[in-house]
């Protein structure tokens, strides 16, 4: 880079070759698992009118108060790029229609795509970052809540993820009831008021709940003792939180009651929920959201109880690339190796017929320049379970030369046809072929028994 270069934002970051891998693989498990719980997409601008989100997320909140990347327009408009996906949506579904026609209809709409938040940049947190997201209209009762579990848990699965996530629920009641609370949390720092610094005495003013999800010690030392809000539920509220929690517990599905789960945007009610992963520091929150049934009545008058989350893609890409060791482990990349002396036009029909028979495997052909061992080095960075070689001899007698993991990666002599047998029963979550498979073959080299 010379020193002229003109550099990307602080807080954007680019997506290399070697990234853009993990995103098709997280995009395709989506749209999958959305596909199977009939979820329909929907796609919204990027830029929307500054006020939809200054009415709907709350003044108080980080988002609006100091984190909008909103700007006048040439016609003198104030606009933004959207800070979150769940305004937009409810700003779509009410423009066409799709969530209230004279009465509430049904919907499950999904979307993907990037936030903008002018936030301090850190490991896990971007300016620009990825969101998938989930919102449910019309759905009031506790199934809904459970299926959106669901549908996260089959989504952490098909990643490989699962291991190492923890959902951390809560309850935030009604309005009233955090209007309670928040005098509750007032009363209670009180007598320790000289103890906060300035940031903390005006949460303390404009949004005493995020008191609650403080990490400063001196916060935490002062709310000991504090009554959790579950306490001071309105028993209707209390009573859906315990139905849920019974539910999920004879579901057997796996939850931490978080009492501190408050949430930094002012439109939630009921359930809230956070999906954490171990591996990540102290951004490790991959996925949030909960019931907001009362903010399309506040945008439109019209009352369309509803429930979603969004899942930070940025943050998922970290974890992938802790547990599976690389890209082509995932993809199941099969290298093939030229090593023929010149005849290149034979390999290369040979590896468009392999495309054109098993569309579904991903061939990576090294660069046959290059000399066997560092084709080799190559390959197996990809693949250290199955590679493919074509050499002068395999030419002659049209069969191909095969490395698996099974066979102890020595060469064996196959035929196309049973190069193609093996290949299908690759696995796509294990590269190894069957062992029974590779019995039926002989390692040029090895002494008959
Ligand atoms: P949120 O908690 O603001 O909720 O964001 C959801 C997820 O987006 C976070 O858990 C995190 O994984 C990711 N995320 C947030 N900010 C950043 C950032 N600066 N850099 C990287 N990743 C980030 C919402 O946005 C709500 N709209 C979720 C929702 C949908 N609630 C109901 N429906």
């Amino acid at each position: 880079m010379t020193k002229n270069t003109i550099q990307s934002i602080k807080g954007f970051k680019d997506i290399l070759p070697d990234e853009v891998g993990y995103y098709d693989f997280i995009e395709n498990v989506i749209a999958h698992v959305t596909e199977q719980y009939s979820v329909s997409q929907i796609r919204v601008p990027i830029i929307e009118k500054t006020e939809l989100f200054n009415r709907s997320i709350g003044n108080d909140t980080d988002i609006v108060n100091k984190e909008m990347y909103d700007f006048i327009d040439k016609n003198g408009d104030s606009i933004c790029l959207r800070p979150e996906g769940t305004v937009s949506i409810i700003r779509c579904a009410l423009e066409h229609n799709l969530i209230y026609d004279r009465g509430v209809k049904k919907q499950k709409f999904w979307y993907y795509g990037p936030m903008f938040r002018h936030e301090k940049p850190q490991r896990g947190r971007f300016r620009q970052f990825n969101q998938f997201g989930i919102e449910y209209f019309g759905f009031k009762n506790t199934e809904s809540d459970i299926e959106i579990i669901f549908l996260l848990n089959l989504i952490f699965e098909r990643l490989s993820i699962d291991n190492g996530i923890t959902l951390h629920i809560n309850s935030l009641g009604t309005k009233e009831d955090r209007l309670n609370y928040k005098n509750i949390i007032k009363q209670h720092i009180d007598k320790n008021i000289g103890k906060l610094d300035d940031n903390q005495k005006k949460t303390l003013k404009n949004n005493p709940l995020r008191l609650l999800d403080s990490k400063s010690e001196n916060m935490i030392d002062i709310l000991e003792g504090i009554p959790p809000l579950y306490d001071i539920l309105s028993t209707e509220s209390k009573s859906r939180y315990d139905l849920l929690l019974k539910k999920l517990d004879s579901m057997k599905i796996q939850y931490i009651h978080n009492n501190t789960i408050v949430r930094g945007l002012d439109y939630y009610n009921d359930t809230v929920f956070e999906w954490r992963h171990e591996l990540l520091g102290s951004q490790n929150a991959i996925c949030a959201g909960g019931r907001y049934d009362n903010l399309v009545e506040e945008l439109n008058q019209t009352p369309v109880p509803a429930i979603g989350f969004a899942m930070g893609i940025e943050r998922i890409v970290e974890i992938l690339k802790h547990v599976n060791q690389s890209l082509s482990e995932i993809y199941n990349i099969i290298p093939i190796i030229n090593i023929t002396s010149e005849n290149n036009t034979y390999c290369a029909l040979q590896c468009r017929e392999l495309r054109e028979i098993m569309p579904q495997k991903r061939f990576f052909n090294t660069d046959s320049t290059s000399s066997l061992s560092s084709q080799l080095k190559h390959a197996m960075k990809m693949n250290s379970h199955f590679i493919i070689l074509i050499t002068d001899e395999n030419i002659k007698d049209s069969s191909f030369t095969v490395k698996t993991h099974a066979n102890k990666m020595n060469d064996i002599i196959v035929t196309k046809d049973k190069l193609l047998e093996m290949l299908s029963k690759l696995h796509d979550d294990d590269c190894s072929v069957q062992d029974e498979l590779d019995d039926d073959f002989e390692t040029p080299g090895e002494p008959d028994e």
